[in-house]
């Protein structure tokens, strides 16, 4: 059994303590959180466990094997460093961290001290995700174009980072496990409205063999949009993630050119084939993503999400700042 102290208890931490408390091999041992108000709500949700106010306390005690950190990015570094330094392996929200050097530190020290990072790249968990991935890895797309995401809605404003920082963590991770190559280079765009971060922000990257991905990511937006659009050669699919029955629809639609001499004599035909939606995992991706965790430090596994992956991530991100700050120019990674 892996006993876990959460640190954090704001928005998300409810839904690590929830997740971890209906698993088999973990449970959520001890939950920290600098606000009285959070504690109290952890006590009346789960009046078995345990609260304190110091993250101290939680990475001191001997009865604690891993710490999920799920406080804000500016806090990650500290908390995650402290944690691998006490033996704790160490579960931690996206973005991994605020910068690479930070993640790097981390990786190492965890390496050296033999324990597991995961960083919570929860999509990758979901039952869309997961059947993205078996389409793209079985070649039943073929080879792919492009990945277009839109991923926009009204608030949640977060003090300490922009909406890239925020939102698009969960595309970059998506891509990181679906898009065979590591990504050459990024171009972002983006501006600030009301504090001091963006708050609408465009982002393009580019893969190997001309994959091409674009993520536009608003706190600005009236209406919520969860839409990614991927396109292959033999198949397209969309992918709306606000709706209960086929969030995934798959298109048997393709552009096939069959050249003459020049441009001008190239025939361009259309396929229009068949759409069909897949049968989806149902689980709750959390759920799965901790019992994931758990099985990683009992046999000693390394994840799919590991401080690699939350590395890879923070880099993209990097980028886009170093883009954005430049007007949209070209960075290479
Ligand atoms: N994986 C996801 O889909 C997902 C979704 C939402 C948020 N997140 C991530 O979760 C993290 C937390 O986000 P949130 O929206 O819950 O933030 P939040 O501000 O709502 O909650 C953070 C909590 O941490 C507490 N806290 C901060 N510093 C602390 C410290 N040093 N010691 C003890 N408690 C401390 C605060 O009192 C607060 O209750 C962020 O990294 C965010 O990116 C991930």
């Amino acid at each position: 059994m892996i006993r876990v102290g959460v640190i954090g208890y704001g928005y998300w931490g409810p839904n690590i303590v929830r997740n971890l408390n209906g698993l088999e091999f973990a449970r959520p041992h001890m939950v920290c959180d600098k606000s009285s108000k959070a504690l109290a709500r952890v006590r009346k949700a789960h009046p078995g466990i345990q609260t304190v106010s110091d993250p101290a306390e939680i990475l001191c005690s001997p009865e604690i094997d891993a710490v999920a950190v799920v406080t804000p990015v500016w806090t990650h570094y500290e908390l995650a460093k402290r944690a691998l330094e006490s033996g704790k392996h160490v579960f931690i929200e996206k973005p991994f961290t605020s910068n690479s050097a930070q993640a790097k530190e981390l990786i190492d020290l965890a390496a050296r001290k033999n324990l597991t990072i995961m960083v919570d790249h929860t999509f990758l968990f979901t039952g869309s995700v997961r059947k993205i991935r078996e389409l793209t890895e079985s070649g039943a797309l073929g080879e792919l174009y492009y990945y277009d995401s839109l991923r926009v809605n009204l608030g949640l404003f977060q003090h300490d980072v922009s909406v890239i920082w925020d939102l698009a963590p969960h595309d970059l991770s998506i891509m990181d496990y679906i898009i065979k190559g590591e990504p050459e280079a990024v171009v972002a765009t983006g501006e600030k409205h009301l504090n001091g971060v963006e708050d609408v922000a465009y982002m393009t990257i580019y893969f190997p063999r001309n994959v091409i991905a674009h993520i536009n990511v608003n706190w600005l937006s009236p209406v919520k949009i969860r839409t990614t659009l991927i396109g292959g050669q033999k198949k397209m699919l969309v992918w709306n993630d606000l709706v209960a029955d086929e969030k995934i629809r798959v298109y048997d639609k393709g552009v096939q050119i069959a050249s003459g001499e020049g441009i001008r004599d190239a025939l361009v035909s259309y396929r229009t084939g068949d759409m069909w939606a897949p049968q989806l995992e149902q689980l709750e991706a959390l759920h799965v993503e901790l019992g994931y965790f758990a099985d990683c430090i009992m046999n000693n596994k390394t994840p799919i999400n590991d401080g690699h992956a939350g590395l890879r991530v923070v880099q993209m991100l990097e980028a886009a700042e170093t883009s954005i700050q430049k007007k949209g120019e070209l960075i290479r990674l």
